[in-house]
């Protein structure tokens, strides 16, 4: 059974145990020094400090375990200086189990002003106030340290799509650079780990040179990254067909940024490990629900007069206590509990898949799970 070990673990030794594998499919367990992650794991975002609009309390009771946070808006408010006086981010957002931090670049491109990237970093003016500030390799770690990260991200440049082969080969090459440079610059701590970043855009050889630089400098993990950036799932199923069979058997994988329930069944066949997306808590904000028979906007008129749950499987606070007419009426009022509630219920969606697949690659049932879930999506909410 997977067992809720948040803030325990403290002096274990940073580690991955592959359980079970169906196919490329795997599950495992990574211990840390925040508590243990079950495999297949989803990741909630909290940017800032926060998974918006829910306690830690709650984001727990959705069987989340790990949360990711971010470099970039951490070290622009409230200062990475100021949360580690604070006794770290754990303490400070109230979260003991294991946090991931992207390392920042990814939100430089996306979110940052008059942004200038060299050989050696990259400045650029924040979107808050305007100030100048630079981030490298170096600064990327030493933030993350201060955050007290239970899992640091390499520094890296996140490939945008599409890009021209010559681009994507120094974009990465560029990567790898800064992979080094992260690895040197990382304290090393019992129960505290380093994950390399993969690039090269869509291109085999170029995610094969990647792994390759990646996996001679060594890493506790390895991510998958820039995908999901607009070239679209046979692309991203192709890219990680060629990526994940080179990637080392006995340290944990993760997909970044991804995605939709369906690319992360399609992911998790694949052999990735982990995800993290915004979608379920972005969705649930906005009144798009994740069901087992595909997405339900809950603002649609049809559900005003519908007593029935957001989903009858579904054993979270909204489903169980709250009808779509209500929901429905929450989201159409702007009140703050109608995203409250989809938040909460998408999360839950989102673990509960997680631990399905997890019971899955155990009973080596992933292709019948894999079948019953297209069928919930191909019948629609009715
Ligand atoms: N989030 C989504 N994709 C990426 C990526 O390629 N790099 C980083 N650092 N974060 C990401
Ligand atoms: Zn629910």
């Amino acid at each position: 059974p997977d067992r809720n070990t948040a803030g325990q673990g403290a002096g274990d030794v940073f580690g991955y145990t592959l359980i079970a594998q169906d196919g490329m499919a795997r599950r495992g367990r990574i211990v840390t020094a925040h508590g243990a992650i079950d495999t297949p794991a989803f990741m909630p975002v909290g940017t800032a400090g926060t998974v918006k609009g829910l306690t830690p309390e709650q984001v727990a009771a959705t069987g989340a375990q790990i949360l990711l946070g971010n470099t970039y808006h951490l070290m622009l408010r409230p200062g990475a200086e100021r949360v580690d006086r604070l006794g770290g981010l754990h303490r400070f957002m109230n979260w003991p189990a294991p946090i991931l931090t992207d390392s920042g670049g990814f939100q430089v491109m996306s979110l940052a002003a008059l942004r200038k990237l060299d050989d050696d970093g990259v400045t650029f003016r924040s979107h808050l106030d305007g100030s100048k500030i630079r981030l490298t390799p170096e600064r990327s770690i030493e933030i993350q340290h201060l955050l007290d990260a239970t899992i640091t991200m390499c520094f890296d440049e996140c490939t945008p799509f599409p890009a021209t082969y010559d681009q994507a080969a120094s974009s990465m090459r560029l990567s790898m650079r800064w992979a080094g440079r992260s690895r040197t610059a990382f304290v090393e701590r019992p129960g505290y780990a380093l994950f390399g970043i993969v690039q090269g855009g869509v291109h085999a050889d170029l995610r094969a040179e990647s792994v390759a630089r990646l996996a001679e400098i060594g890493f506790e993990g390895y991510a998958v990254g820039g995908l999901a950036v607009g070239e679209g799932f046979d692309l991203m199923c192709q890219t990680l067909d060629v990526t994940t069979p080179l990637l080392p058997r006995n340290r944990p994988r993760y997909l970044m940024g991804v995605g939709r329930p369906q690319d992360l069944v399609a992911a998790v066949r694949r052999g990735i490990d982990m995800f993290d997306c915004v979608m379920p808590t972005r969705s649930g904000r906005t009144g798009q629900a994740f069901t087992r028979r595909g997405t339900v906007n809950i603002r649609n008129a049809r559900h005003a007069d519908d007593p029935r749950p957001l989903d009858e499987a579904c054993g979270c606070p909204a489903c169980t206590q709250y009808s779509r007419a209500y929901l429905h009426h929450l989201h159409k009022s702007g009140e703050i509990l109608g995203a409250v509630l989809l938040t909460q219920h998408n999360l839950w969606y989102y673990q509960d898949l997680m631990r399905d697949m997890r019971n899955a690659i155990s009973t080596g049932g992933m292709d019948a799970f894999t079948q019953a879930f297209e069928a919930g999506l191909a019948e629609g909410d009715l």
